[in-house]
C-alpha cells in the first residue's frame, strides 16, 4: 500500500482547506482531485457537469485515482465529495493510502455552502433538503471506506491536523 494521506467527506467539510494546511505542516504536496480533473479537461466542474454529465465526471474521477496510483506517493490527496461512493473508487483509494473521513453535520454544510454556486449537485430548489438527503445516503459509504473518522464540526484546523498527525 502507498503512503498517501487521503481526505474524504461531504462537500463543505473542509477537505481542500485541511489539505492545504496539512501539506504545509507535513511538507507534502497536495493533490486535489477536482482541480486535477479541471486542469486535465480544461473546464470547471460546473462546466463538466453541464456539458458532459455527472456519469462522465464520475468516470474521470476513477481515471484520476488510477493515474495517481501509478504516479504518486507521500502526498496529501483531497478528493471530490462523491469520489469514494463508487465501489471501484473505494477499492482504489485503499491502494492509494490511509483514508481520513472528515465528518460534518448537514446544518454546518448548509451554513458554509448556502451561497455557493460551484457545486452543481446543490443548485436549484431546496439546497437544505438536498444536503440532508445526500448526506444521509452517503454517510454509511464514507464510513465504510474510511480508516479513520474525524468529527470536524466544532474543531479548528489546528485541532483537525493534530488529530490526523496523531493517527498516522
Ligand atoms: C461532488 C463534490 C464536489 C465536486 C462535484 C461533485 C459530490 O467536490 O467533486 O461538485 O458529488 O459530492 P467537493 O466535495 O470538493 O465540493
Amino acid at each position: 500500500m502507498k503512503n498517501n494521506i487521503i481526505l474524504i467527506g461531504f462537500m463543505g467539510c473542509g477537505k481542500t482547506s485541511t489539505g492545504i494546511r496539512l501539506s504545509y505542516a507535513l511538507r507534502r504536496t497536495l493533490i486535489d482531485t477536482d482541480k486535477w480533473i479541471e486542469k486535465k479537461q480544461k473546464m470547471s466542474i460546473s462546466e463538466l457537469f453541464a456539458s458532459k454529465g455527472e456519469a462522465c465526471f464520475r468516470k474521470m474521477e476513477t481515471d484520476c485515482i488510477r493515474e495517481l496510483i501509478r504516479t504518486e506517493d507521500n502526498r496529501i490527496i483531497a478528493t471530490g465529495g462523491g469520489l469514494p461512493l463508487r465501489e471501484e473508487n473505494a477499492r482504489l483509494l485503499a491502494e492509494l493510502g490511509s483514508i481520513y473521513y472528515l465528518r460534518i453535520t448537514p446544518e454546518i454544510v448548509y451554513e458554509r455552502l448556502k451561497y455557493d454556486t460551484t457545486r452543481p449537485l446543490l443548485q436549484g430548489e431546496d439546497p437544505k433538503g438536498k444536503i440532508r438527503a445526500l448526506l444521509e445516503q452517503r454517510a454509511p459509504l464514507y464510513e465504510a471506506c474510511a480508516d479513520h473518522v474525524i468529527d470536524v464540526g466544532e474543531k479548528n484546523f489546528g485541532e483537525i491536523i493534530d488529530e490526523i498527525c496523531r493517527l498516522q
